[in-house]
């Protein structure tokens, strides 16, 4: 490790197929950085079974999630990449953790309202104490940043309270994570319900990366607008909603600014412009569908990654497990 760089570590859950908010809020922020930082990013399988999965299917998305993170240009040369469960001192520092995370900070977390509330039949202490788990993930590798989407910023706010709280009683064991959320992307609603932020959980509303070009053009073709026919393409997320989403991906994905974007389109309608937006990101999507493809059939190949960027996690995990442990006053072994 370079001991000059700052750290960046991420994750997601394989809960479900990588889609183009976690691309656009997360994933595409965190490559082209290992020039510059010293990179951690995992499959968080350890989370994902706060809510009931099918095993095959986990272990399924899983491998196609890493080879999803290096089609979108992560090089696991120069990151590590790896299988949280692979490391065990996620679940160890997790345990820890909980016990420096308070009933009252777990209970306002708006994860767990919305997890509890759409799988009443399954409100398990897991989902619970997700945010303890999250903490560990992130503090035994000691980040300067953790590059989220808006949604994971209160877990990473939680995070920083721990941090404060451990190292007022037991002195500087974590580094304090800064949570780093991008300009544009941060945020990306559902082309359906563009009140509510896309997710897996209406896939019509949602575009998933290993999409194919014209489902998700009709994804995009069919996405909510509103009735304005005078000032179509505007920006002005409480009056509309559905179409400034619209001009947030296409300025994620293009690179052009909210300006330029209504200057574009100025005097058209929604019908020159939904097209515009879902070819955008088809071209985007392309290449990373098509390496995606080739990595993923690549079985030892994948394995190789995941097995070597495990063996890298797990030598900077444990040195920071072994400090805790020390601190709280546990018997060394
Ligand atoms: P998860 O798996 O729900 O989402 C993964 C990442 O994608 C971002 N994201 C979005 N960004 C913009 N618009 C959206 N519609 C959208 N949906 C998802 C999320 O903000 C996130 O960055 N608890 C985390 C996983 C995790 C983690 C960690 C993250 C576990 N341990 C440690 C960072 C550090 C989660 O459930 O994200």
């Amino acid at each position: 490790m370079d001991e000059a760089k700052k750290t960046m570590l991420s994750g997601i859950q394989p809960s479900g197929d990588l889609h183009l908010g976690n691309y656009l809020g997360a994933i595409k922020n965190w490559a082209d950085r290992a020039e510059n930082y010293d990179c951690y990013y995992f499959m968080a399988d350890l989370h994902t079974i706060t809510v009931r999965q099918n095993p095959a299917d986990l272990r399924r998305r899983t491998l196609e999630q890493l080879a999803q993170y290096i089609a979108c240009g992560l090089d696991p040369e120069r990151n590590t990449l790896f299988i949280q469960s692979h490391v065990h001192e996620h679940a160890e520092l997790g345990w820890v953790l909980n016990c420096y995370t308070m009933f009252g900070e777990l209970s306002r977390m708006t994860q767990f309202k919305d997890k509890s509330a759409a799988h009443k039949d399954n409100i398990n202490g897991g989902l619970f104490t997700y945010p303890s788990l999250m903490a560990a993930d992130i503090l035994l590798y000691q980040p300067d940043y953790v590059p989220v989407g808006e949604d994971q910023k209160q877990h990473v706010e939680l995070c920083r309270n721990i941090v404060q709280r451990f190292n007022g009683i037991y002195g500087d064991v974590f580094k304090m994570p800064e949570p780093f959320i991008p300009k544009t992307g941060a945020r990306i609603m559902c082309l359906t319900e563009p009140e509510t932020k896309m997710s897996k959980s209406i896939p019509e509303g949602c575009v998933f990366l290993m999409e194919k070009p014209e489902d998700i053009q009709r994804k995009f073709k069919r996405a909510i607008t509103d009735s304005d026919t005078e000032n179509c393409v505007h920006f002005d997320p409480v009056n509309k909603p559905g179409v400034s989403n619209l001009m947030n991906i296409y300025s994620a994905v293009t690179g052009k600014s909210i300006e330029s974007i209504e200057a574009e389109f100025a005097g058209l309608g929604y019908g020159a412009f939904k097209p515009k937006v879902g070819e955008a990101v088809v071209e985007c999507l392309r290449p990373i569908r098509e390496e995606a493809g080739r990595i993923l059939a690549d079985k030892a190949y994948l394995e190789a990654v995941y097995k070597s960027g495990a063996e890298r996690a797990s030598y900077v995990a444990q040195k920071t497990l072994r400090k805790v442990y020390k601190k709280v006053g546990f018997v060394a072994r």
